[in-house]
């Protein structure tokens, strides 16, 4: 949530800060903003909305100067507009800020009270009224470090100021930053996405750790004001997937992006010749494990349901997932035979990261799942297992869910095999199907069309419901999350079985409801719960690998999916309830790649 950009050079600095906004803008897309020294004074320009609009400001009014600072908002202090997007200045610093400051209201009556004025709403004005004064008394560092001090949340921050015009200050605490080297240039980043264009050389700031970039050097302190080295990591140059390409949007391009990543996922893990799972020195021998916890946020929460159902079927072992938000404040009874997994896809979402936390202080072992291989919870974590899936752009999650689900999957299939729990033909069986894969993926991705048809109905709709039972109870929870960031109609996901318990009382003549009924063990008591649904005048979309003909004329619409074993076949249920949100959310004019109110990296409490 919020984009932070920060650059030192020998050259003028705005094109660059402009092209990094865009890329940070999936992280907050409500206002934008630069500030820039040239001839001895902060000239800051800001706008709400999208950093189209401030490109715009800059062609009129060019922001000059070799340092600045840039900033893309999610707000949560202080409604969207103009005055309370970032950069926060004074005559003398300028503030950019990601993440929120808990005492923010306390810190604001006391600067009032020693007469500042304040022009904003927003908690990270007092950052910079912090700064100000500080600095009346202090050297650089001093100040720095006082004002970092007082201040309660998880942030991070860029500031330039007026008096040192040759460099460029960023600070971390919970919220993540990166810190870029170039040829006399240097740069802070919220992700090293948005530095990549500039450099592939990054080091990342700790909890507590400030850094100061000059254009020929980066000194990096830490909480106690010690001059500390960093490590240098050289980022893959693989991911240049980066680029809509001929697609709409990138939610479209990463749907259909699925069958690609996942045989790379698979290709990834799995030894061709010996179809071993190549998942080895995990931080507990698998046969060891007294129990898994899953614990994750959103999309990824839902992965991690589904992977309590597999972990379930092929184990012995008990399993427990959890939403982050709620597990990090939990009176938890930490075992250190447990293996805690977290799944994310940026890898830096602040309730999963702080979960992740509150594991490593109580030092049972952890494995993260991620996408953004750099990110601070595969850092944190004991043992990560990438997903391989490439960028992931549009706020809507897709082909992570899906590198998500492989993954754990194959942990699941290599964690019972290695327990004994399944024997060599049944595990042989399941991994043979699961190479099949991708081109079942592929094969329900090409009949999109099918969808765009039933899309119409769900548009004027006032809510809808998605159901399934066993395996397909995820995907339901996840495809009504689908429909409502992107569309934003009501959508709520439920267990089929649990209608009847006072869910059924919502549905009336016409209302559309997605029913997910493959062909496995509980496909007759689906149909059952979809006939109850029927009868009450709702109208089904059904979604299943039954071919048979019977039940046709009730239901106003089947898609069908290719059949495979079925425990596999949430992935394919994963196709349409994709693309049913795209569709709808498309036919409602809604923007599809930046839902209104979301971002994509939530690093946010
Ligand atoms: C929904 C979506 C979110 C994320 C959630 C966790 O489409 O994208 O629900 O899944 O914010 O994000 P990560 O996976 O980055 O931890």
């Amino acid at each position: 949530m919020c984009g932070i950009i920060g650059i030192v050079s020998n050259k003028s600095v705005s094109a660059s800060i402009i092209g990094a906004l865009k890329k940070l803008e999936y992280r907050g897309y409500d206002s934008a903003g630069i500030s820039t020294i040239s001839n001895g004074q902060i000239n800051e320009q800001k706008c709400s909305g999208r950093v189209d609009n401030l490109e715009k400001i800059l062609f009129q009014n060019p922001s000059r100067g070799d340092l600045g600072i840039g900033h893309v908002r999610w707000a949560t202090h202080g409604i969207p507009n103009q005055i309370n997007a970032h950069p926060h200045s004074s005559d003398v610093v300028s503030v950019v800020h990601n993440g929120i400051i808990e005492n923010s209201d306390q810190l604001r009556k006391e600067y009032k009270e020693k007469g500042y004025t304040f022009k904003s709403q927003t908690d990270t004005e007092v950052i910079t009224i912090m700064l100000t004064d500080f600095l009346k008394k202090n050297h650089l560092i001093d100040c720095i470090h006082k004002t970092l001090e007082k201040l309660e949340g998880s942030f991070a921050l860029g500031v330039i100021f007026k008096d040192f015009d040759n460099l460029v200050v960023g600070a971390r605490r919970g919220s993540p930053l990166a810190v870029g080297y170039g040829h006399n240039e240097n740069f802070i980043g919220s992700d090293s996405y948005a530095l990549k264009s500039m450099t592939n050389k990054i080091s990342y700031l700790d909890d507590g750790d400030f850094c100061i970039l000059y254009k020929e050097k980066v000194e990096f302190y830490n909480l106690d004001k010690k001059k500390i080295n960093k490590e240098i990591f050289e980022l893959s140059s693989e991911d240049n997937t980066a680029e809509k390409g001929d697609y709409r949007d990138f939610m479209s391009k990463e749907i259909n992006e699925q069958s690609v990543t996942t045989k790379k996922c698979i290709n990834e893990y799995l030894d061709k010749s010996r179809n071993e799972i190549n998942i080895y020195n995990l931080p507990i021998d698998p046969s060891k494990i007294n129990k898994i916890r899953l614990i994750a946020c959103g999309t990824a929460y839902h992965s991690c349901l589904m992977a309590k159902y597999w972990i379930e079927e092929f184990t012995s072992l008990d399993v427990e997932a959890d939403i982050a938000s709620e597990f990090r404040y939990r009176k938890i009874k930490f075992n250190s035979n447990d293996l805690y997994i977290f799944v994310s896809q940026s890898g830096e979402t602040a309730d999963t990261y702080a979960a992740l936390e509150k594991c490593k202080k109580n030092q049972v072992k952890t494995c993260g799942i991620v996408n953004v291989v750099e990110s601070s919870i595969a850092r944190m974590a004991d043992f990560v297992l990438p997903i391989h899936a490439g960028p992931e752009i549009g706020v809507a999650s897709t082909k992570a869910f899906i590198g998500q689900l492989i993954v754990l999957y194959l942990l699941t299939l290599k964690i019972s095999k290695e327990r004994g729990d399944i024997n060599t033909e049944e595990y042989l069986k399941l991994v043979l199907d699961l190479k099949k894969l991708p081109e079942l993926i592929e094969e329900t991705l090409n009949k999109q069309n099918d969808i765009q048809l039933i899309a119409r109905d769900f548009i004027k709709a006032k809510g809808t419901m998605y159901l399934g039972r066993g395996y397909s109870y995820p995907i339901a929870m996840e495809g009504a999350l689908k429909l409502k960031e992107l569309s934003y109609i009501h959508a709520e996901g439920y267990a089929a079985g649990e209608m009847k318990h006072g869910p059924l009382a919502l549905i009336e003549d016409g209302m559309p409801v997605v029913v997910l009924a493959p062909k496995d063990r509980f496909f007759e008591k689906t149909i059952s719960n979809m006939q109850e649904v029927i009868a009450r005048g709702g109208k089904v979309l059904m979604i299943t690998d039954d071919t048979s003909e019977t039940m046709n004329e009730n239901i106003r619409f089947k898609f069908q999916i290719p059949k495979t074993n079925s425990s596999i076949n949430s992935f394919l249920l994963t196709i349409p309830i994709q693309f049913l949100a795209y569709h709808v959310a498309l036919l409602k004019n809604c923007d599809i790649d930046k839902p209104r109110n979301l971002a994509k990296s939530v690093t946010v409490e």
